[in-house]
């Protein structure tokens, strides 16, 4: 079948396709399940306090989220004027069931206006935080949030108004999204994986007042793991087989992870799970991503998580390893049991055109832009799209700083091309660009609305590369 020409761009005033419609489906990951027998309570969560449903219904999850100013601690004397949900970095953790529906009573108690994204979720557009949708909730002001949730998997939050700041102060938590069809693992551990940028006192930064941060993003210079320098230590059985859930929520900085002392298969990715689970010696999680793991606890002793960044030693730059996470693992002498994690169905969709992206930069009135397809903060939707399109989206980095591209509300396959950096398999939301290359991705366009398409560095965000794609309800 011959490409289908990509429509030209539709009028200035965008319209606002209807959201009273069901979630999207096409990509649902075993409808069979949905039927499975009452669930298992669920396996202890590690990780950042959840949040309280404060609804009695089995199928609402509901609770009260207020952004506000905080003295955040990072370690013992260590404190940043940062901002916090619900007092603490990182938020809540939500934990649902996938059909649930989410209800969120946002407060603003910030002196500025901020929305709250739900990263990664198919949810209707105008529940997205996109602040050209939603009109950002000033200070004083509460919005509710509410939407089913379309799948299980792991997600995030974050605002989407000068998000290059308010994530940097400790605007971010995870959802948790289960499936009553997964398996239950001795211990669910979420690991939100962090930088931060901040002087001897602990004070950050100022935003986007370096060369390197406008160039490659604020790279932290010191590695947070749910909000601390030192996480935890956490502790387990030999044995024991778990699920961790690991999240980039840094502003820029593409993370390189091995674990040791433990055996591990990646399960799940931005989108839920895996056609098949695949082993690994590293992983590559860029900003805004996820992994879900199975980690299987095969030997007594300490398992850690490391993280593996360039540094500078001379005038050589040479990979070192940090360890981020930590877990003691005590002798039992048991082998692990091998857990039966639900698949996706392959997707069998052929490609019904393709549409470009160009990543790159020019010089400004006030500094350096970052453009998509020549524009910086271009207002109109670069690409228009129908609902149940099936895109390759030719990513075309033409400079040399590397661009995580995310798209809101819809998931993509990375089209492998040979490099190892395309052999990733499962759905994502976000894919990384490495700079002067060219990535492919093949996008399920099912969840009608209008959408941001934009590089998850938040600097070049900030800075001009945040579009739109606008994807046509399909006619009734
Ligand atoms: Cu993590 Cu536009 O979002
Ligand atoms: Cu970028």
């Amino acid at each position: 079948m011959a490409p289908r020409p990509i429509r030209p761009s539709p009028s200035p005033t965008p319209r606002r396709p209807t959201t009273q419609r069901p979630p999207p489906t096409q990509l649902a990951a075993d409808p069979s399940a949905v039927d499975a027998a009452p669930p298992p309570p669920p396996a202890p969560l590690i990780g950042p306090a959840p949040a309280a449903d404060t609804d009695p219904a089995p199928d609402v999850v509901a609770f009260d989220l207020v952004a506000s100013v905080e003295l955040v601690t990072l370690a013992d004397g260590l404190r940043y004027s940062g901002m916090a949900y619900n007092g603490q970095v990182p938020g809540p953790t939500i934990e649902a069931k996938v059909g649930d529906t989410l209800e969120v009573r946002f407060t603003n108690d910030l002196d500025e206006p901020t929305t709250v994204h739900w990263h990664g979720l198919r949810i209707p557009d105008d529940m997205d935080g996109n602040p050209r949708i939603q009109a950002p909730v000033q200070p004083g002001e509460t919005f509710t949030y509410r939407f089913t949730l379309p799948e299980a998997g792991t997600f995030w939050y974050h605002p989407h108004v000068r998000t290059n700041q308010q994530l940097e102060k400790g605007l971010y938590g995870v959802v948790v999204v289960r499936d009553p069809a997964e398996p239950r693992p001795a211990a669910e551990r979420v690991l939100a994986l962090d930088d931060i940028l901040i002087d001897e006192r602990g004070a950050l930064y100022p935003f986007l007042a370096s060369h390197p941060e406008v160039m490659h993003g604020r790279n932290g210079n010191v590695l947070l793991t749910n909000g601390k320098i030192e996480a935890d230590v956490g502790a387990a059985r030999q044995g024991d087989v778990e699920r961790w859930r690991l999240v980039n929520t840094a502003n820029a900085r593409t993370m390189t992870l091995t674990l040791d002392g433990a055996s591990f298969r990646v399960i799940g990715t931005d989108g839920g799970p895996l056609v098949e689970p695949y082993t690994a010696d590293r992983l590559q999680i860029a900003v805004g991503q996820r992994y879900d793991l199975e980690v299987r606890y095969d030997r007594p002793g300490q398992v850690v998580l490391n993280s593996h960044v360039p540094v500078l030693e001379g005038d050589q730059v040479v990979e070192r390893a940090f360890p981020v996470y930590a877990v003691d693992v005590e002798d039992t002498g048991a082998g692990p049991v091998a857990l039966d994690w639900p698949t996706a169905a392959p997707i069998d969709r052929a490609a019904d055109g393709e549409a470009e992206l160009r990543f790159n930069a020019r010089q400004g009135a006030r500094g350096l832009e970052w453009t998509l397809n020549g524009q910086a903060h271009p207002m109109e939707p670069l690409h228009t799209f129908s609902e149940g399109d099936t895109m390759t989206l030719v990513l075309i980095n033409e400079a040399g700083p590397e661009h995580p591209f995310h798209l809101h509300g819809q998931f993509f396959e990375i089209v492998p091309d040979g490099r190892p950096e395309t052999e990733q398999p499962g759905l994502k939301d976000t894919v990384l660009v490495p700079g002067l290359s060219t990535v492919r991705v093949k996008a399920y366009l099912d969840n009608p609305g209008q959408w941001m398409a934009h590089c998850h560095i938040l600097e070049h965000a900030e800075l001009g590369m945040m579009a739109e794609f606008v994807v046509e309800p399909a006619a009734e």
